[in-house]
């Protein structure tokens, strides 16, 4: 559903991405992971549409999105829930919903979300800003879902969250997963990278240069240890 092909950016002269490709399959939830500062984040806004591409192609659905605006992007069904989580803080948990929709959530939407995250229910009227990191993220999330989205990519979602919330989010995002949802997720936890997602695409210095399957992934120790500096 989504082919990422020789995709290119640069900071001002600086170039950042040398030649991306990455493919996420119908329902399928990939892992993209890789030390800092490899480029993880800017091929997450090069597929949103919010970093200029000096080459390549993304294809979402067989259409050619390469060339749409940032914020047409959400609209043709990706949902983006940036590192540091981009809420309107002075805005209530009820009106961050709503931004993006041309009204409220729909009934049967709201219903879901607050089925999912009661917390947002009963903080409905309470500014953004005042959630605590796990509430925000969620909430981050939420904002997304209510768009209705075929493909989720989050980046870092667990980054700046109490542990004791970590494992609700996980089960939340692979719930979004099991509901048909595709999903991206950039994450510095391997191992939670590894309980959400089938696939792993690991990143360095602005090319993926290594995909496959999480269990054979998990399985290759060398691997995660020359490209993340980890032992499982
Ligand atoms: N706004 C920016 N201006 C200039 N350089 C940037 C900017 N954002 C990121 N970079 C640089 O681009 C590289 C990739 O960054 P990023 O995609 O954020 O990495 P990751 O998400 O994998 O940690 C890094 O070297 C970073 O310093
Ligand atoms: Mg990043």
């Amino acid at each position: 559903m989504l082919k990422v092909k020789n995709v290119h950016a640069k900071y001002g002269k600086l170039p950042v991405l040398r030649g991306v490709d990455l493919e996420i399959g119908e329902g399928q939830a990939v892992a993209l992971v890789g030390r800092n500062g490899v480029g993880k984040s800017t091929t997450l806004r090069a597929i949103m549409g919010l970093m200029p591409k000096s080459d390549g192609t993304v294809i979402f659905n067989g259409e050619d999105i390469s060339k749409v605006p940032g914020h047409r992007i959400p609209h043709r069904g990706i949902g983006y829930v940036p590192q540091g989580r981009g809420l309107f803080p002075n805005l209530t948990v009820y009106e961050n919903l709503c931004i993006g929709l041309p009204g409220d959530p729909d009934a049967e939407m709201k219903d879901y979300v607050y089925t999912s995250f009661p917390r947002l229910e009963e903080r409905s009227r309470q500014a953004a800003g005042t959630l605590s990191g796990g509430e925000q993220q969620m909430l981050a999330i939420a904002r997304c879902l209510v768009m209705r989205p075929k493909l989720l990519i989050l980046d870092e979602p667990t980054e700046g969250i109490m542990p004791s919330l970590v494992a609700q989010i996980r089960s939340e995002i692979k719930s979004i997963n099991e509901k048909g949802v595709s999903i991206l997720l950039v994450e510095q936890n391997i191992k939670m990278a590894l309980r959400i997602c089938s696939r792993l695409a690991i990143m360095e210095k602005g090319v993926v240069v290594h995909e496959g399957l999480s269990e054979e992934i998990r399985n290759q120790p060398e691997l995660l240890k020359r490209y993340l500096g980890l032992t499982l």
